[in-house]
């Protein structure tokens, strides 16, 4: 084995910024991608945690200059879902077997009694032992506050860049990234299993910014990581007129999967997404992702009839199906790569129960 893989492999704790971005362009892609499997084994196992995505709501007063339900897209029919929706939405993840919901929505500053109710009304249903992350973007210490004593546990909030100037090429000048990386501290600090991620494949984006995303991840604490390459989504400014060609395709997809192998390295004991991002570029690529260190999947139990509305950038998958993926189907493409779905699990991150054992000492 090559001797950066090997150190890699060995003592991921030794990776330093040089040797995440060597590791991020190293020349043989299926070997760096069977590296991050083979830790992922060693220390997770084969081993799939799987929730149910809920988009309940698209309604959004950010800007980002990427994403396709931002503020300024008038072209998307805005929806929120009610409580009771959302608690249908519960009840078929957990005949589905996905033994927790994430709760994903735009960001507006409306929404805190509003999902502590829902919470609350998820936790009188469904118990403690259901699992509940939600996603609903920067809020205050004290919304953070509330939905954690309603029941959420876990928080997914992507950095996005860990750079603060490629940010502010990204986001209108309001959107700040010290505000948005004090909201991962405070998260951490509340008790919340953390999440966050960044976008690969971005313009501008180097290498080496990459692999202080991944210093960030460590840095910051985080349990669980959500991440997928950037694609343009016409109705946005950063999206119009770009020439999305095959190679342009495949190019986002190698950068996105190389991200998750690096990450597995660094970070062997972490939650990692194979991210609906890999799925919209390869129908193939939620199998390419777990197969180069992901372990997580989340399947979309949202009503068919909103998917369309909740479309972050073209071609995201499963606005089109009409079933939900039936248990059977969902085994049977797992086991054909060798992975084993965890059913009506909580799914926390290893990293997490080891940071808990740790505190009790
Ligand atoms: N391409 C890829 N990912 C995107 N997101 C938003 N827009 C896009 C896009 N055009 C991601 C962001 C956000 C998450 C919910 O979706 O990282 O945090």
């Amino acid at each position: 084995m090559d001797a950066l893989l090997e150190k890699a492999v060995e003592e991921p704790e030794s990776l330093c910024k040089g040797d995440l971005a060597a590791l991020l362009r190293f020349s043989d892609g299926p070997a760096l991608f069977a590296a991050a499997l083979s830790v992922k084994e060693r220390t997770i196992g084969r081993r799939v945690s799987l929730r149910g995505l809920v988009e309940f709501s698209n309604r959004c007063v950010r800007n980002c200059l990427y994403c396709g339900i931002r503020a300024g897209n008038r072209a998307v029919s805005r929806y929120r879902l009610d409580a009771d929706e959302i608690l249908a939405c519960a009840a078929r993840a957990k005949a589905l077997g996905y033994g927790n919901l994430v709760l994903q929505s735009g960001e507006t500053p409306a929404l805190t009694d509003f999902v502590e109710d829902a919470l609350r009304r998820l936790h009188g249903e469904f118990g403690e032992g259901f699992g509940i992350t939600l996603s609903c973007g920067e809020q205050s210490d004290a919304t953070y506050r509330r939905w954690f004593e309603a029941g959420a546990h876990r928080y997914l909030l992507r950095i996005e860049t860990s750079s603060p100037e490629l940010y502010a090429r990204l986001h209108p000048s309001e959107q700040s990234w010290r505000a948005r990386r004090d909201c991962l501290r405070s998260l951490g600090r509340l008790g919340y299993q953390l999440g966050t991620g960044t976008m690969s494949a971005l313009p501008g984006q180097t290498e080496d910014d990459c692999a202080a995303d991944i210093l960030f991840f460590r840095e910051v604490g985080a349990d669980m990581i959500g991440m997928g390459p950037y694609i343009p989504h016409p109705d946005t400014p950063m999206g119009g007129g770009i020439d999305w060609t095959p190679s342009a395709r495949a190019a986002a997809l190698d950068q996105g999967l190389r991200m998750v192998a690096v990450t597995r390295l660094a970070l062997p004991d972490v939650n990692i997404a194979a991210s609906t991002a890999l799925e919209a570029l390869d129908p193939e690529g939620r199998a390419k992702g777990l197969l180069a260190g992901a372990n997580v999947i989340m399947p979309n139990v949202s009503p068919p009839s909103r998917r369309a509305d909740y479309r972050l950038y073209a071609g995201k998958p499963g606005v089109d199906e009409g079933a939900d993926e039936a248990r059977e189907r969902l085994a049977r493409s797992l086991a054909a790569i060798g992975e084993t779905p965890l059913w009506d699990s909580r799914g926390d991150s290893l990293r997490f129960a080891r940071r808990q054992e740790g505190n009790e000492r």
